[in-house]
């Protein structure tokens, strides 16, 4: 009985003094409040600064392969050296996928006859009633450079031969679903009297079978390489 009653003495003893008590439990919990924080920062450091190197990880990736992206990667063939026989001005007609494939059409011809061609003309008339011109959907720095080992490709018609400065040009529409023997021996000598032909319908003016191989080759190049959607039109 003593002995509890000196126990529970030590107890009530121990308990007398609660000012040192508290302050130690206070400081347990404080210290690890700033363990913990400590802690919390260092993980938050260590994620900015990871972060950081990331994002600029990125950015230096980016920075890298944006102009990959926008550049090609091969840099353009030499232009071929061959003497044109005139110029060609093409102006398409019919929807987009039609468009896309009279131009194909129309490099084949021009690479057949060694004509110069001047960037197809897109049909702002047609029922989808679009404007956009050759640039605003494809990328025409792209479609020049890509195809000169083939085909002298310019932008405009050189000022002299337009319509304002009195020159008369010859339009005709080719018939459709010529071959190149129709191009070689009807068309081809036009061209000795005039020195530019303008196509005034695109469609199907070129046959699908009987052509050479390089031919049909470099048509489907400039379908599946020379035509590039612009970034923009990309988007969409
Ligand atoms: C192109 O070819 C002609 C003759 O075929 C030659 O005289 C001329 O030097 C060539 N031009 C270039 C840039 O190679
Ligand atoms: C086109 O030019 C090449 C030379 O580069 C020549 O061999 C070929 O006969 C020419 N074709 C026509 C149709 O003028």
């Amino acid at each position: 009985m003593e002995i509890r009653s000196e126990s529970t003495l030590m107890r009530s003893d121990y308990k007398a003094p609660p000012s040192q008590a508290i302050p130690k439990a206070r400081l347990q919990v404080w210290f690890f409040r700033v363990c913990s924080c400590i802690l919390v920062w260092t993980c938050l450091i260590q994620l900015f600064w990871h972060s950081q190197i990331f994002t600029g990880l990125t950015n230096h990736i980016s920075r890298f392969s944006l102009p990959v992206e926008s550049v090609p990667l091969t840099p353009p063939p030499p232009p071929r050296n061959y003497t044109s026989n005139g110029i060609l001005l093409v102006s398409c007609n019919g929807g987009l996928n039609q468009m896309r494939a009279a131009i194909c059409d129309m490099v084949t011809v021009a690479r057949l006859l060694n004509l110069t061609l001047v960037v197809p003309e897109l049909d702002k008339k047609s029922f989808w009633a679009d404007t956009s011109d050759f640039e605003d959907i494809f990328d025409i720095k792209h479609f020049i450079d890509s195809l000169r080992d083939e085909v002298r490709i310019i932008r405009r018609l050189p000022k002299r031969y337009s319509k304002k400065y009195g020159f008369k040009l010859f339009e005709m529409p080719p018939v459709s679903w010529s071959n190149d023997k129709y191009y070689l021996q009807q068309v081809l000598p036009r061209f000795s009297k005039r020195k530019v032909i303008h196509f005034v319908r695109s469609d199907t003016r070129l046959a699908n079978n009987g052509l050479s191989l390089d031919l049909q080759r470099l048509r489907c190049r400039v379908n599946f390489q020379g035509l590039r959607f612009t970034p923009t039109w990309h988007e969409h």
